[in-house]
Order: structure tokens, then sequence, then C-alpha cells
């Protein structure tokens, strides 16, 4: 079991494949794109498969998530998907993507066992698209969101952010269209991981923001609170239900304290949070021969000094060292 020193239990997995996206969010990465990691670097498909079994088998996670930057961008993806699919207890296993060949690939993926997707899309608006993510992909995106959802990956999620001045008045209009299509809506608070380092507190659109832009069209009901557990989305019923639209507040309304995450970046390092400083470094244990055994105490060892918080509140809160794209969300 991954438990830390307050007694959470981290029972879900996100995995980073790659650090590299085709979508160029100004919200995540500069224009001319990172330093991506090198081939070598990055975790093969065993080690992936070896890790996930370690996972599943010793240490009680029941969910995997893959994450990029963008995972589809994996030539493996589905192969991956397969082998964890056939691992025992199965962990139910889900996608955090753009979308972007979603469409080519969503009846692989769903035949090889992924169970949903998760979807980012900030705007209805071809040419605020080309602007936020500086790559005209808007049809590519609502391509692979229907797709999506033809493969039975649902419930199909999409994740928005809301920036200042591009799109923040789409949210009453992002919801209707959402509904209309079947989608479950879930707005994120903008998060200081930008590689750039532009956040800024007072430019950010909160979730106070979004329920009242939303609150203006739509009569908004909080959703039992029990349901929630430990996922990052408040939820609201939209005009009496049974449609839903969700915010993922991080930052003026933070949920650490019920979170049940362990990360696994794309070379191979335990992070226990989002916005954790220290790493630890599973990679160089396997590849120098590491057992089973050995590799499940290093990630034990790992999640139980997680902080209690993300320390977004804290005057000397530092951002991580590695931006979103290479952490995973
Ligand atoms: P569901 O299981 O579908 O609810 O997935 P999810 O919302 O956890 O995953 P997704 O990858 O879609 O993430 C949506 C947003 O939540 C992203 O901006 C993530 O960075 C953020 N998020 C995910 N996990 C955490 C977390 O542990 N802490 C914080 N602060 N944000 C998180
Ligand atoms: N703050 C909040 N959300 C972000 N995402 C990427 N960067 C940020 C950020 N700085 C979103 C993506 C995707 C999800 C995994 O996180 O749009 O939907
Ligand atoms: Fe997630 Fe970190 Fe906050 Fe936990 S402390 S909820 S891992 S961001």
């Amino acid at each position: 079991m991954l438990i830390d020193t307050y007694g959470r239990v981290a029972t879900d997995l996100r995995v980073s494949l790659t650090d590299r996206c085709n979508l160029r969010c100004t919200y995540c990465m500069p224009e001319e794109g990172l330093q991506w990691l090198a081939k070598p670097d990055l975790l093969t498909d065993d080690e992936i498969v070896r890790l996930v079994g370690i996972a599943v088998t010793r240490l009680g996670i029941t969910e995997v998530r893959f994450t990029g930057g963008e995972p589809l961008l994996r030539p493996g993806l589905v192969s991956l998907v397969e082998r964890c699919a056939a691992l025992r207890p199965r962990p139910r296993i889900s996608l955090t993507t753009n979308g972007i060949g979603l469409a080519r690939t969503a009846p692989a993926l769903a035949a090889a066992g992924l169970d949903r997707v998760n979807v980012s899309l900030d705007t209805l608006r071809p040419d605020v698209f080309q602007r936020l993510t500086r790559r005209k992909r808007h049809q590519d995106v609502l391509d692979g969101l229907a797709a999506a959802r033809t493969a039975g990956l649902t419930p199909v999620k999409i994740n928005a952010v809301l920036m200042s001045g591009i799109n923040d008045d789409e949210a009453p209009g992002l919801l209707a269209w959402a509904l209309d299509h079947g989608y479950e809506l879930r707005f994120i608070e903008q998060m200081p991981l930008d590689a750039q380092h532009g956040w800024r507190r007072d430019g950010m659109i909160t979730a106070a923001d979004i329920l009242a832009s939303l609150r203006t069209r739509f009569t908004l009901t909080p959703e039992d609170a029990g349901e929630r557990g430990a996922a990052p989305a408040e939820r609201w019923l939209v005009d009496g239900g049974p449609g839903r639209v969700g915010v993922i507040a991080s930052v003026t309304r933070p949920f650490c304290g019920a979170c049940d995450r362990t990360r696994l970046t794309a070379d191979g390092q335990i992070r226990n949070c989002l916005f954790a400083r220290e790493e630890s470094d599973l990679r160089a244990a396997l590849r120098s021969g590491a057992t089973d055994e050995e590799l499940a105490e290093r990630w034990k060892r790992a999640m139980h000094g997680k902080k209690a918080g993300s320390g977004l509140d804290d005057p000397a809160f530092l951002q991580p060292q590695r931006p979103m794209s290479a952490i995973g969300g």
C-alpha cells in the first residue's frame, strides 16, 4: 500500500508516456517547444509494464491513467494499454489527451482495453483554438471526441482552461455544446506549472468566476458531496440534471487532503505530488537490477514523505522544476 504520513492512500497512478506534444498551448509551453527528453532516458514499454504490474500487484493501485505531454504520440500506446489490461487484478485504464489523432486510434484503444478518455478542449472557435494552441487542429479534436464517444470510451470528459481575454467568455457556450453532445465538461483553474513561468494569481480565472459565468445561463446545484471521493473535480447538476459540469479548482479550493495519486514520469521518476520539488529515481534502480520487491519498497518510501498540500498558498511557493508537460498533469 502507498500510504503517507497523513494517512492518505494512493490508489491512482498517472503514467506520463512522453514529454512531447503536437500543440503549443500558451498556458503550458512556449512556441518553440521545450528541451525534450532523449530516447534512452524514456522508460521502455517493457519497463512501464513491469512498473505498472508492481503497482497493481504489490501496491494497491486500481486506476492507471496514461498522460503526456501527448500520450498518443507514443508509438506503442495501443500495446501498452493491452498489456496493462492483461494485468491481474485488472486496473481501470484511462487516457488524458489533446485529442489529436484520437479519431484514428479510438477503436483500437477501446479494443485493447482502454476504459475512458479525458480530452482537452478550451474553445469552440477555430480562430481562438489557433491562438491558444498555436496550431490549426480544432477539427481534429472535435473528430477525436466524437470517435471516443462512438468507441464507447465513456464517460468522455472534456477539460477546459479559461484564459482571461482569450476564451473566458466561452463557459456557458462550451457547457451547452458539451451537454448537447453527451460529453462531461470540467473547467480547470490555470495552475503555475507552465514552462515559461508566466502564471499570475491575479490574472487567472477562478472557480468563482466560472460559476458566476455559468449561472448567467444555467441553474447549478451542487452534487452530493459524498460522491466526490478523491476526484479533483467538484460537480454541479445543470438545470436539475442529469447533465453535469465540474470545476477543478486546484488554486482556490485545493483538494490535497483527499489526494489519492502517485505519478510516474516518462523518464521513470516517482513524484508524490504534482507540485513536488523532489522525485525518486525508479529508473536507476530498475536499470541496475533491482527486484520487484526492492522497486516496490522504493516507491513506498517515495510516497511516504508526501507533503500535506501543494504549497500554492505559501508566500514562498516555488514552481516545480519540471513543467506540467513533463509531469503529466
Ligand atoms: P478523472 O478520473 O476523470 O476525474 O481524471 P482527472 O481529472 O484526475 O484527470 P485529468 O488528467 O483529466 O486531469 C484534469 C486536471 O486535473 C489536470 O489539470 C490535472 O493537472 C489536474 N489534476 C489531476 N490530478 C491532480 C492532483 O493530484 N492535484 C491537482 N492539484 N490537480 C490534479
Ligand atoms: N493549468 C491548468 N491546467 C493545465 N493543463 C495544462 N497546463 C495547465 C495549467 N498550467 C491542462 C490541459 C489538460 C490537463 C491535463 O491539464 O489542458 O486538459
Ligand atoms: Fe495533488 Fe499534490 Fe495537491 Fe496532492 S498535494 S492534491 S498530489 S497537487
